[in-house]
C-alpha cells in the first residue's frame, strides 16, 4: 500500500486496544504516510507518549491549552493539516462526545474543527458496543458521513466474547488506504473533498454471505465450512463507503454488522428468494457458499435406521444458481455483479470459466484447499478476475480484502 505524501492525524483514545495503535502507526509509516499523533488523557494511560512519538517520528499532541503547541501549530490548523483524521481505537466515550458535538479536550476539539474526512475504529466491551446509547451514537456519526471500520467479533481482554474488538491494524490501514489512495488515479471517487458524499452514497448493494443448510430430515442437513466472515466484512466495507447494504446471511455465528439490513436464511431457496426480494440494487456480491445440491424429498420425520442396517439413499437435486440468475440480462440486473469462486485446483482457469459461464462482471477467486486454511479462516488470498484480466492480491485479513474490494467497487462506479 502506498501512502507516500499523505498525512494522517491519528487520535488514540483510552481503550485497552490502544497498544494496537502503535502497530498502526508503524504500518502507516511503512506505507509512507506522515502521522501526527494525538493522545487523549485516558489514551496516555494505556500507551506512553514517548512510544507513540518515537514510532510516529513526530510530536505527540495531548493538551488543548498548551502554550507551546498552540504557538507552534494552532489547534485549528492541526485539524486541517491532515488528509484524513483517524480515531483508533475509538472508545465509547469519544464516540459519544463526537455524536454530541462536544469539544472538551484537544481530540474532540480537533474532530469538531476539522474539514477532513474522519474514520473511526471502535473498540470496547461487547455490552458497551451493544448499548443503545453507543448504537445511536454510531448511527448519528454514520449519518454525518463518518467512516467506520470494525469492530471485529472475538474474545476480549475482559474475557467476554462478541463484537467490540478493534479491527486489526492491517484492516484499519486498508480502510485508510481506501479513503486516501483509491486506484486507479483518475477519476478519484475518494478525492479529499470534505463536503463530498461517501463514494457509494445512494448505491444499494446486496451481499450474500455464509453457507446454506439443506435439510435431509428435521434434524440433519447438508452444509459446508463457510464462516461468512468474508461476506460480512464486504457488507461492512461497502456500508463504510456509504452504500445502503442488504446482507442475506446464511446460518453463521457472526453478529449482524451494525447499520446494515440483514435477512437471515437457511436454505439456498430462501437465499434466492431474499436476494430477489431485495432488488433493485446497483451492486450484487455473491459471497455466500451456496450448497450446489439439496435432498430431493427432505423427510418430514427423522430418518430411522433400518433393521438391516442399510443406509438411506438420498436423491440430490440441483439448487437454484443465484449468481447466474442475478447476472442474467434483464431490467433488474445490478450494474455490477460479483461472484466468488472457491476452488481447490486450477484456480485462475476455473474462475475465468466461471465468470463467463455465470455472466457476472467480476469473480473473486480463492484457493480453499485445506492447506490454505482460507475456508473458515481469518485470511484470504485472492485472485480478482474482471473483463480486463486477472489480478493477484497478496494474502491478507478478510477485512482487508473487503476494504480493497469496496474501494475497487467505488472506483468502478466513479469511472462509469
Ligand atoms: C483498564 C481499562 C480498559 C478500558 N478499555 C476501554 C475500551 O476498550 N473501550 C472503551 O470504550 N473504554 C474503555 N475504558 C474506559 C475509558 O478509558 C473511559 O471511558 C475514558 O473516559 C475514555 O476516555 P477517552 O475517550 O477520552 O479516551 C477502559 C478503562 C479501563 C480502566
Amino acid at each position: 500500500m502506498n501512502l507516500a505524501g499523505k498525512r494522517v492525524l491519528l487520535i488514540v483514545s483510552g481503550g485497552i486496544a490502544a497498544y494496537k495503535a502503535l502497530e498502526l502507526i508503524r504500518l502507516l509509516r511503512a506505507a509512507g504516510s506522515a502521522v501526527t499523533p494525538v493522545l487523549t488523557r485516558a489514551g496516555a494511560e494505556f500507551v506512553t507518549p514517548l512510544a507513540v512519538q518515537t514510532l510516529a517520528e513526530n510530536t505527540v499532541f495531548q493538551d488543548l491549552f498548551s502554550l507551546t503547541d498552540e504557538a507552534e501549530i494552532g489547534h485549528i490548523q492541526l485539524s486541517r493539516a491532515a488528509d484524513l483524521v483517524v480515531v483508533a481505537p475509538a472508545t465509547a466515550h469519544i464516540l459519544a462526545r463526537m455524536a454530541a458535538g462536544l469539544a472538551d479536550d484537544l481530540a474532540t476539539t480537533l474532530l469538531l474543527a476539522t474539514d477532513k474526512r474522519v474514520l473511526v475504529a471502535p473498540a470496547m466491551n461487547v455490552r458497551m458496543w451493544q448499548h443503545p446509547a453507543t448504537v445511536a451514537n454510531l448511527a448519528t456519526l454514520r449519518a454525518r458521513g463518518v467512516f467506520v471500520v470494525g469492530p471485529e467479533a472475538g474474545e476480549m481482554a475482559c474475557h467476554e466474547f462478541g463484537p467490540g474488538r478493534l479491527a486489526e491494524p492491517v484492516a484499519i490501514l486498508a480502510a485508510i488506504t481506501a479513503l486516501l489512495a483509491p486506484e486507479p488515479r483518475a477519476p478519484d471517487p475518494l478525492a479529499p473533498d470534505p463536503l463530498a458524499a461517501p463514494p457509494l452514497a445512494g448505491r444499494h448493494a446486496i451481499v450474500t454471505s455464509g453457507p446454506t443448510q439443506e435439510p435431509i430430515d428435521p434434524v440433519r442437513y447438508i452444509a459446508n465450512r463457510s464462516s461468512g466472515r468474508q461476506g460480512h466484512a464486504i457488507a461492512a466495507a461497502l456500508a463504510a463507503l456509504g452504500a445502503r447494504v442488504t446482507l442475506i446471511a446464511g446460518p453463521v455465528t457472526l453478529p449482524d454488522p451494525p447499520g446494515i439490513t440483514v435477512r437471515h436464511v437457511e436454505t439456498a431457496a430462501e437465499m434466492r428468494e431474499a436476494t430477489f426480494a431485495a432488488l433493485p440494487a446497483d451492486i450484487a456480491v455473491a459471497a455466500a457458499a451456496v450448497a450446489d445440491w439439496r435432498v430431493a424429498r427432505a423427510g418430514g420425520a427423522k430418518i430411522k435406521k433400518t433393521a438391516s442396517g442399510a443406509p438411506p439413499i438420498l436423491d440430490l437435486v440441483a439448487n437454484p444458481d443465484i449468481l447466474a440468475e442475478i447476472a442474467a440480462p434483464g431490467p433488474n440486473r445490478p450494474r455490477l455483479v460479483i461472484g466468488f469462486a472457491a476452488e481447490t485446483e486450477n484456480l485462475a482457469e476455473n474462475a475465468s470459466a466461471k465468470r463467463q459461464r455465470k455472466g457476472c462482471d467480476w469473480i473473486v477467486a480463492n484457493d480453499v484447499s485445506p492447506a490454505t486454511g482460507i475456508m473458515g479462516g481469518a485470511e484470504n488470498a485472492v485472485l480478482l478476475i474482471t473483463a480486463d484480466g486477472a489480478e493477484t492480491w497478496p494474502r491478507m485479513g478478510k477485512e482487508a480484502v473487503a476494504g480493497k474490494l469496496a474501494a475497487r467497487i467505488a472506483t468502478h462506479f466513479a469511472k462509469s
